[in-house]
């Protein structure tokens, strides 16, 4: 196999990895940007790749719920029960690592974030490798997310070789839980696995705290995060749309959930599911459809809110935003 190819197979991906490469690997969430977590200097070519501050920890992925022994201490009881519940599955959860794990990992934390993911490729790569892999998103940092094997090589080029997997089922990165307390669990970063899911496994004995806006409890949650070249606005109202019209004489591509704006005219439309689980695996696929449309810039529809699948998705559209939430300012003191 000849490193610089882009495409992989199984063996090929485990006998890089093994060598201290870093591969393109398929999650169920997101693509990830995989390195095995005892190698530091494959670890420090992944921050490299990213432009990732060496501050920003890494999620470990492991193919065996036991192997969270090997890499945390102190776990409480209620993780077991989580993990029995969602793994293999997009749930991460944060321990106080053991000495195995290395500060590269943990961006030199006492605390270290550790999932299962479902993607059958990635379970059987771990097993090849013989160790667990440390991968964030695919993708260069604040960009958005990949969740086909184009989005990765869009973002690298030829310089990370990608085991393909298809699309990504679940198409926005895991929930993450702080469970170092023995008494409550804190969402750290919202996902499709939701707190009234994990209340549910739990019972009413442990605590589940919910994300705090603008949480900076996530070392790395950037306000500006998942975001297109090209500047994004959240459109909540028919007085948002029209002032984006006439200030980029129509030059938009819009991503509608409804068809209350169809009489508009725009140079594109990419119509997204109105089911959480569907505009959740379409979102990153179609920011990145818009970006590179011909369009100057890119609007998207409020979706609903009605359950917390959607606050999940709103977390992303808000920091794929955050750029422009000022933008209509001027509107909402008009009217
Ligand atoms: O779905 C996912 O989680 C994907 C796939 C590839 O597994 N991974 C992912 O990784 O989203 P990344 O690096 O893009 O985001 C990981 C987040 C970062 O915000 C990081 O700060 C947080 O996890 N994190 C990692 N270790 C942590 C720790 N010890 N304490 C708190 N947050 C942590
Ligand atoms: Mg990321």
């Amino acid at each position: 196999m000849n490193k610089l190819s882009c495409a992989l197979d199984l063996d090929g991906a485990a006998q890089l990895l093994k060598a201290g490469h870093v591969v393109a690997i398929p999650t169920e969430t997101v693509y990830g940007l995989a390195a095995d977590i005892s190698q530091d200097h494959a670890l420090e070519n992944v921050f490299a790749l990213k432009s990732r501050p060496l501050n920003h920890p890494l999620i470990i992925h492991i193919a065996q719920p036991l192997r969270l022994q090997d890499y945390a201490i102190n776990i409480p009881e209620y993780v077991y029960q989580l993990t029995d519940h969602f793994w293999p599955g997009p749930l991460t959860v944060v321990l106080q690592k053991s000495a195995k794990v290395s500060d590269i990992v943990t961006g030199g934390q006492s605390s270290v974030a550790i999932r299962m993911p479902s993607h059958p490729l990635a379970l059987k790569l771990i097993e090849l490798v013989g160790a667990p892999l440390a991968a964030p998103s695919a993708n260069r940092f604040g960009h958005i997310s990949p969740t086909q094997p184009a989005h990765v090589i869009s973002e690298f080029g030829e310089k990370v070789p990608v085991l393909e997997g298809g699309e990504c089922d679940v198409g926005i990165e895991s929930t993450i839980i702080d469970a170092t307390s023995h008494s409550c669990c804190k969402i750290l970063r919202s996902g499709m696995i939701t707190p009234e899911s994990i209340q549910n496994v739990l019972g009413s004995e442990i605590q589940i705290m919910a994300q705090q806006k603008d949480s900076k409890q996530v070392p790395g949650a950037l306000k500006h995060h998942y975001e297109p070249s090209k500047p994004t606005f959240l459109i909540k109202n028919q007085a948002e749309i029209d002032q984006l019209i006439n200030q980029y004489q129509q030059s938009i591509c819009l991503l509608q959930v409804s068809k209350q704006y169809d009489r508009r005219p725009l140079k594109q439309r990419i119509m997204m599911p109105i089911n959480s689980e569907a505009y959740a695996k379409a979102y990153y696929r179609s920011l990145r459809e818009a970006d590179s449309s011909s369009a100057q810039v890119i609007a998207i529809e409020a979706p609903p809110e009605q359950d917390s699948q959607w606050h999940a998705i709103w977390d992303r559209i808000q920091r794929s935003t955050a750029r422009t939430a000022n933008f209509c300012l001027h509107i909402d003191k008009a009217t």
